[in-house]
Parts: structure tokens; C-alpha cells; sequence
């Protein structure tokens, strides 16, 4: 367990990032909403793996919460939090106020348009480029060497690999692999919000991965077939109600019929008024 030191101000983190770098030590950063869960330490724990020193940041970014969902709802609990990160081995929690992040007057976005129109940016148009602009912002402040980010979020990550790229920022972008909970379910912060019935029945979002993975293992390639295998699954579920279950290009997130090498079939299931995203890269080195 590190010592943990918190900061509210940009500044001081700017010149607590620069004091290491200056000193030819590296800085490895996680971005976070709070609320953590070993899903979140796991990240941390790689930040922590891949660099010299691990900052983690907890801001619940109002900039990605559109209007008909609830900011004020989001769950906070600071002290937990960072009694949590520092038992990962974070060092450093940045822990900006949002009128410092969005002081008045504020109007600078960034956006990543076509990676943020598809699956979850469907139901959530203003998602994405709330969430680019915040880890843009943080990424500027924390001036981090590396980056680490849930592939559980996986359109989150193309978002933010992409806009690296475009931006020309000098970060390594890095996914972590998704935390399951012992039947599978992903961990996640909005599983506390299932009813048991809910939380019992949404090990069908695994079961869905798994049973595309099955087709695909056997030699399965259309999309189509694929993801009518993964609906079958979360249908057989009386709670359960689809938002999207897709397939597409792995990068791009563009639509394909068949699958060449790899894809991602990514989807996102309610449960009551709870939705719940997974995903898996077919062909890819992971399996759920
Ligand atoms: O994944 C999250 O918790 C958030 O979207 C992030 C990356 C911290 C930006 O607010």
C-alpha cells in the first residue's frame, strides 16, 4: 500500500507530474469516475506495472451525462475511493472540482464523431465527446507517459485511441482486461443498481459472448447468424431488454457482414432502468 497523496489543483498536479518526469521517472495514469471496484484497481494495478509512478483521477464528469440521466444519482464515495486506490498502489489522486474543470464561461469540446455515433453513442449522442474532452483535459493536467483504460468500455477506448492519434498527444493508450464478478458478469459500477432478479439474470450478457464464441470457434463467420446466437441467449431472459447487440469492425466500429480476421460484438442490455454493456473481440486474444 502506497502513501497517497491528493490534489485538487491542475496546477499542482501539472508541476508534481513534471517533478517525476523531470527526473527521467515515468507517470502512468487511470482516469476514473470513482466508485472503484476491483475492475478499477486492476487498472491501477497496471498503470502501476507499466510506469514508475501510478495517478489515478476521480471526477464524475458532468460533460458526458446527458440530459435525461441522472448526474445527481451517480454514486459517490471519496474516502472509500481512495483508501481503495492507494491499496492498489496509486500514489497520486487527482481530485479536480468541477467548476475548476468547466469554469464558467467554459465552450471548448472535442469531439470524435464517427467512433461516437454507433452502439452506446446511439442512445447517448453526447456521451462521447464529453468523455473526449475530459480525458483531452486530464491528459494535459496529468501529462501521463501511459494511459490505462477498461476495454470493458471498449467504444470509450477506440474514442480515446483515436483522438490520441489525431491530437498527436505523446500518451500510450493501454486496455485492460475486463474484471468478471466469479459467474462472469462484468464488474460494474451500475451492478449495485440490479434488483436480485436483475443481477441473477444478466450472467445471459456472458453467456451471449460465450455462445458467439462457440459459433465462431466452429467456423461461424456471419454476423448475422452470429449475433441472432447472441440474442437468442439474452432473450431466453424475462428481465431483459436489448438495447443493441452488434458486430463490428474491431478499429473503426464500422458495420461488416462477415467477420475476416476479428470483430468486436459489443452490447448493452437493461435490466429495469439499469443497462449493462459487455463486449468481446471474436477472434481476438480474450475470451469472456
Ligand atoms: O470510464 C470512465 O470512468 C469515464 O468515462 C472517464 C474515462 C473517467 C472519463 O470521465
Amino acid at each position: 500500500m502506497s502513501d497517497l497523496r491528493v490534489i485538487h489543483d491542475p496546477d499542482q498536479m501539472r508541476r508534481a507530474s513534471f517533478a517525476w518526469r523531470r527526473a527521467g521517472e515515468t507517470v502512468g495514469f487511470v482516469p476514473t469516475m470513482g466508485c472503484l471496484h476491483e475492475g478499477h484497481l486492476s487498472l491501477v494495478r497496471l498503470a502501476g506495472a507499466r510506469s514508475d509512478h501510478a495517478v489515478i483521477s476521480i471526477f464524475v464528469n458532468p460533460a458526458q451525462f446527458g440530459p435525461q440521466e441522472d448526474l445527481a444519482r451517480y454514486p459517490r464515495d471519496l474516502e472509500g475511493d481512495l483508501a481503495k486506490a492507494a491499496e492498489a498502489g496509486a500514489e497520486l489522486a487527482y481530485v479536480p472540482e468541477a467548476a475548476t474543470v468547466y469554469p464558467v464561461g467554459y465552450q471548448t469540446r472535442v469531439s470524435v464523431p464517427e467512433l461516437a455515433a454507433p452502439l452506446c453513442g446511439a442512445s447517448r449522442p453526447v456521451h462521447f465527446g464529453g468523455v473526449a474532452t475530459v480525458v483531452t483535459k486530464l491528459f494535459n493536467v496529468v501529462q501521463p507517459d501511459v494511459a490505462v483504460f477498461g476495454e470493458k468500455d471498449y467504444q470509450q477506448l477506440q474514442v480515446v485511441r483515436r483522438l490520441v492519434r489525431d491530437l498527436e498527444l505523446s500518451v500510450e493508450i493501454v486496455g485492460g482486461a475486463t474484471v468478471r464478478e466469479p459467474d462472469g458478469v462484468a464488474m460494474s459500477s451500475r451492478n449495485a443498481y440490479l434488483s436480485p432478479e436483475g443481477r441473477s439474470q444478466a450472467v445471459c450478457l456472458v453467456g451471449a459472448l460465450r455462445k458467439a464464441w462457440q459459433r465462431f470457434d466452429a467456423g461461424e463467420r456471419d454476423v448475422k447468424v452470429l449475433v441472432g446466437a447472441a440474442r437468442e441467449v439474452i432473450s431466453a431472459q424475462p428481465a431483459a431488454r436489448i438495447d443493441y447487440v452488434e458486430i463490428r469492425h474491431a478499429d473503426t466500429l464500422e458495420p461488416v457482414d462477415t467477420i475476416g480476421d476479428r470483430a468486436v460484438m459489443a452490447l448493452a442490455v437493461f435490466f429495469g432502468k439499469t443497462r449493462l454493456i459487455d463486449n468481446t473481440v471474436l477472434g481476438g486474444d480474450r475470451r469472456p
